[in-house]
């Protein structure tokens, strides 16, 4: 019947109607990149656009949708994109906080209620999830996707996908779009939109797979990086979108660019002037231009001079028209533009409590020394720091059409959990940064830095302090300093809160430090000096209340890092899963891989976060230490709670492959189990390996598993492993 429907319409459409339907502009409601075209609204009355990204709410909506199908020759309807990243008005935590739950149940319901706020207000498409893998906390938009591990980061892009898309488009869901392929995460140096240029091999062991298991959840499209890689920018990419996506995937969704990425190409140098742009793109398998109007404006000479085939023409639009047909928009073209569902659906009472749950297991304790937290409902409790009453900061960057002004701080958060029996007083203590050039940098794009004077803050942040039991700081980064364009050489805390925190440490109270921040910080200072640190991202509309849950002993936090948090920026690109070498470093060995100023291994491993209680491990066993290539193995391994709360453990396995025909990771992660257990309380848990969690890409680029020796870690985090081994037989 689509195929039909599709069929009979194109027959009808004019080149400019097709190039129409490939053409995507935004509104002036909300801006996310460089450029705006004036006359977008005349481009819809004649029938020249396709889709509309960065306008949301029932009312307007309607009105755009309006002047495609009222105007127009054949009232084709538009879709409505935004980036619908964490949240739509009901903020969850930033991706990669979300992604320390582990908790993949979560993550998809995130997921579900942010397209059902967004499907309700309007819209049909969100430019999420983005699954690039980072391992440069240098790079700002670390803070949007799952972190540094294939593995997890491929689960997560499944759970992400199904959430936002569900079984079928009800109205309640809507189109994902997976984001950016591919390898934008690999920018040189953690500055954004730079130069990438890694290995093919590379590319797939490490920066496809969560592209593929995206793909293979349904994604409905996939979005071009801004990055080249090995000299071709990815939106002129034939290898990427041709052979990879569209040909070996046999990709059936929709390929956009991301905001003017076709254009830049005259920038990269790949092409002369924006005609042939849009030809290498198109040729490539873009099928939608975001934001360039070069489709618009080139396309047609470009077909009539045989650059570019009305085949290639033909084949985007069916796909972009067969996106709009499963959404039921040429059904009713209205059907997202519900003003009363609108009412009912957004920050539901539901929806908060989801955030707040989702927040509190995102946040990750990494340092408890004698057992500071959780803190008593009593006494004078005093938050100190800039980010202790920031509604603005709360929500983090990519928040959509997250209402900041609705957010609950950690000061509002604090008094509302701790209630009347304890005396919260707060003082900034600090501005953000003194830096002016920052400052102002972030000023420019709406940051809201504020500049007062450092002195004044600081001393009465010190009257406080001196008369209070306890001191939380809430310090870290302001939202603007992730997320795009916000890359940083230097990821400390900013020196202006380091001043406050180290004039706050000489009082010699207890300090529990509240990190609000959207990539991994180096943080040596602090875990030598603070006796308490809590991770917290940005966590969200009810960011406030989720953090005072867990200091104040209401929840027992369980998340862990899914980036490794480096000693200094020289460590960096620094992850888990690394290399061997032929030299590992040894200290007793000059002529072995490290540092002469550092070591070598991180601040916080993969994997690491802390809880109330403590858990022991016991050795994993195997059901068998020889394994044919069909058999499966069976591990299993026993963890007990055994400190004085209940709480989550979030138990990982990993392997090694020892030898291979190209040398393998010293730990990959195949496996995790998020488990509830209560205080005293032990459970055997068992794992299942198969053949299918030991393959990798051969020497011949084969996907398989070579027999040989491996080892299984099962452990608390990537580095407080214990072992076992097996073999793997043809
Ligand atoms: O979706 C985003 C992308 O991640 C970065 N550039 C702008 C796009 C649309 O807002």
């Amino acid at each position: 019947k689509m195929d039909q429907f599709i069929s009979s319409l194109m027959q009808k459409m004019t080149v400019e109607e097709k190039i129409g339907q490939l053409t995507l502009y935004t509104s002036d409601l909300d801006v996310t990149g460089p450029t705006i075209r004036a006359g977008y609204k005349t481009d819809i009355e004649n029938g020249l656009v396709g889709a509309i990204f960065n306008a949301y709410t029932p009312a307007y909506t309607r009105k755009l949708q309006d002047l495609a199908v009222k105007n127009t020759r054949l009232k084709i309807p538009l879709i409505f994109g935004y980036d619908v990243i964490h949240g739509h008005k009901t903020i969850f935590p930033i991706p990669l906080g979300e992604s320390a739950s582990w908790d993949l149940n979560v993550i998809k319901n995130g997921a579900r209620i942010a397209a059902a706020e967004a499907a309700a207000d309007g819209l049909q498409w969100t430019y999420a999830p983005m699954v690039d893998i980072a391992r440069d906390p240098r790079w700002g938009r670390v803070a949007e996707g799952a972190g540094e591990d294939v593995w997890l980061g491929s689960q997560i892009a499944k759970a992400q996908v199904q959430g936002f898309q569900g079984s079928s488009y009800d109205g309640n869901t809507i189109l994902a779009c997976v984001k950016h392929y591919a390898a934008y995460g690999a920018a040189t140096a953690g500055r954004d939109y730079n130069t990438v240029d890694i290995s093919t091999r590379e590319l797939w062991e490490t920066y496809l797979p969560p592209f593929k298991a995206a793909a293979d959840a349904g994604v409905a499209s996939f979005m071009t990086s801004f990055n080249e890689i090995s000299g071709t920018p990815s939106t002129a990419s034939n290898y990427l979108t041709r052979d990879i996506l569209k040909k070996q995937w046999n990709y059936p969704g929709f390929v956009v660019t991301d905001y003017s990425g076709i254009a830049e190409m005259v920038q990269h140098g790949n092409v002369a002037n924006e005609k042939e742009a849009g030809e290498a793109a198109i040729n490539s398998g873009v099928d939608m231009d975001m934001q360039d109007a070069v489709y618009p404006t080139y396309l047609k000479k470009s077909i009539a001079e045989g650059k570019v085939t009305m085949a290639t023409l033909n084949d985007a639009v069916k796909r972009i028209l067969e996106a709009k047909y499963k959404l039921g928009l040429f059904a009713d073209p209205y059907k997202y533009c519900n003003e009363e569902k609108a009412k009912t659906e957004i920050m539901s009472a539901a929806n908060l409590d989801a955030a707040r749950d989702a927040a509190r297991k995102s946040f990750v304790l990494l340092k408890n020394y004698q057992q500071v937290l959780p803190l008593k409902k009593s006494g004078t409790v005093a938050l100190i720091g800039p980010l202790g009453d920031s509604k603005r900061d709360m929500i983090g960057n990519w928040s959509a059409a997250g209402d900041f002004s609705k957010a609950v701080t950690l000061l509002q958060g604090m008094k509302n959990v701790a209630g009347a029996s304890a005396n919260i007083v707060y003082a900034q203590g600090a501005n953000i940064t003194d830096d002016k050039d920052i400052a102002r940098q972030l000023n420019e794009h709406g940051g809201g830095i504020t500049a007062l004077n450092a002195d004044s803050l600081l001393k009465s942040a010190m009257e406080i302090a001196q008369k209070a039991d306890v001191v939380v700081l809430a310090i870290g980064e302001s939202q603007g300093m992730t997320g795009e364009a916000a890359s940083r050489t230097d990821i400390s805390i900013p020196q202006s809160q380091q001043k406050l925190m180290q004039a706050i440490y000489t009082l010699g109270k207890p300090v529990v430090l509240v990190l609000m921040n959207g990539r991994p910080l180096t943080l040596n200072w602090e875990e030598a000096h603070i006796p308490a640190i809590l991770e917290t991202w940005f966590s969200g509309t009810e960011g406030g209340n989720a953090i005072a849950d867990v200091l104040f002993g209401n929840y027992n936090p369980s998340g862990k890092l899914t980036m490794s948090f480096p000693r200094n920026v020289g460590q960096i690109p620094i992850y888990y899963n690394a290399k061997n070498t032929g030299r590992p470093a040894d200290p007793a060995n000059k002529y072995s891989s490290k540092y002469l100023d550092s070591p070598v291994d991180p601040l916080y491993p993969f994997g690491y976060g802390l809880s109330y209680t403590t858990f022991s491990y016991s050795r994993p066993t195997l059901d068998k230490t020889t394994m044919k290539v069909a058999d499966k193995l069976n591990i299993s391994v026993t963890v007990s709670n055994t400190g004085n709360y209940d709480g989550e453990e979030v138990v990982q396995l990993y392997i090694r492959d020892l030898v291979g025909s190209v040398t393998r990771p010293v730990k990959q992660l195949r496996g995790f189990q998020k488990i509830f257990l209560k205080k005293g309380e032990s459970k055997e848990l068992k794992f299942v390996l198969t053949n299918n969690d030991l393959k990798f890409y051969d020497i011949n680029m084969k996907y398989t598993s070579e027999p040989g020796d491996f080892k299984v870690f099962v452990g608390p985090n990537s580095r407080d492993v214990q072992e076992a081994n097996f073999k793997l037989i043809k």
